[in-house]
């Protein structure tokens, strides 16, 4: 390797990939108050993200108002009561995902639902723009990662959540929002009652593949660098489309978000 190939690679990268690893959703937090200065952390994280054309046309709302959290949290208890938890609960886990733990997801759900106006401080990343579309999201979700990266590098548990957005127009009012403005989500942040475990999801070799649409990818099949590095799962494929790796690949394994 030339000097001009090395790698610039930063010294704790290790610290880097373990805290991806391990930002999980943390639902359940204590009401105990965050202070300014982590806020102020995550923040300066959230606004390092790319944005197209760095034209950066986000707000940040910090909601810590009592009154706010409880108004908003009444809809969002709403929208989980009424809506998501009837679908999700006579529903089908995620592929791959036992019903043990698709049960245990369920209720760290209900329990933010019911908890959610308690977290110390939320966190409302909004942009400046008409109709949220895919790209504007793409000017504001890598703020949302990075944010959530933060809060986890920092002891802090979050969660990303969009929920609420099914009283949009009711939250936004409530939040305060002037016109042309809108929410993209909802991080309730504070300490963790439980502990960072790793995330889980299905294996590289089930979903990457090599320059063709449905070619499995050879980056997992060296033996020196088997893709075993993550707590993966593999996807849980009907039998009749468990024809060969290709079709196996491009038909019904997809992951359900
Ligand atoms: C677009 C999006 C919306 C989400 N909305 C909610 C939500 O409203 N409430 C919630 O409890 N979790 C929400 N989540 C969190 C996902 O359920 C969670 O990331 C997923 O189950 C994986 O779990 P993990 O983050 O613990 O690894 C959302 C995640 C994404 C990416």
């Amino acid at each position: 390797m030339t000097e001009h190939a090395m790698p610039d690679v930063a010294p704790n990268t290790a610290d880097l990939f373990e805290i991806i690893q391990t930002t999980r959703s943390m639902r359940r937090l204590k009401p105990d108050p965050v202070p300014n200065e982590l806020i102020r952390k995550i923040l300066e994280a959230g606004v390092c993200a790319p944005s197209g054309g760095n034209m950066q046309r986000w707000r940040f709302l910090v909601i810590r108002d009592p009154k706010i959290k409880q108004t908003v949290g009444a809809y969002y208890k709403r929208a989980w009561d009424e809506q998501v938890a009837p679908r999700y609960r006579s529903g089908e886990p995620a592929p791959g995902m036992s019903r043990e733990r698709f049960l245990r997801l369920l209720d760290a759900a209900e329990y933010l639902a019911a908890h959610i106006h308690e977290a110390p401080v939320w966190i409302v990343p909004c942009l400046e723009g008409g109709t949220p579309t895919r790209t504007s999201g793409s000017s504001i979700y890598p703020a949302v990662q990075n944010m959530l990266l933060a809060a986890r590098a920092l002891g802090l548990g979050a969660t990303l959540t969009t929920l609420y957005l099914q009283f949009e127009k009711e939250v936004e009012s409530a939040l305060g929002l002037p016109p042309g403005f809108h929410s993209y989500a909802l991080l309730p942040i504070g300490y963790p009652m439980g502990r960072f475990g790793p995330v889980r999801r299905v294996a590289l070799s089930d979903i990457v593949y090599d320059d063709r649409w449905g070619q499995l990818t050879k980056i997992c099949s060296d033996p020196e660098h088997p893709c075993d590095g993550l707590r993966s799962y593999r996807f849980v494929i009907p039998r009749r489309t468990v024809l060969s790796r290709t079709i196996l690949a491009s038909s019904s394994a997809r992951p359900r978000v």
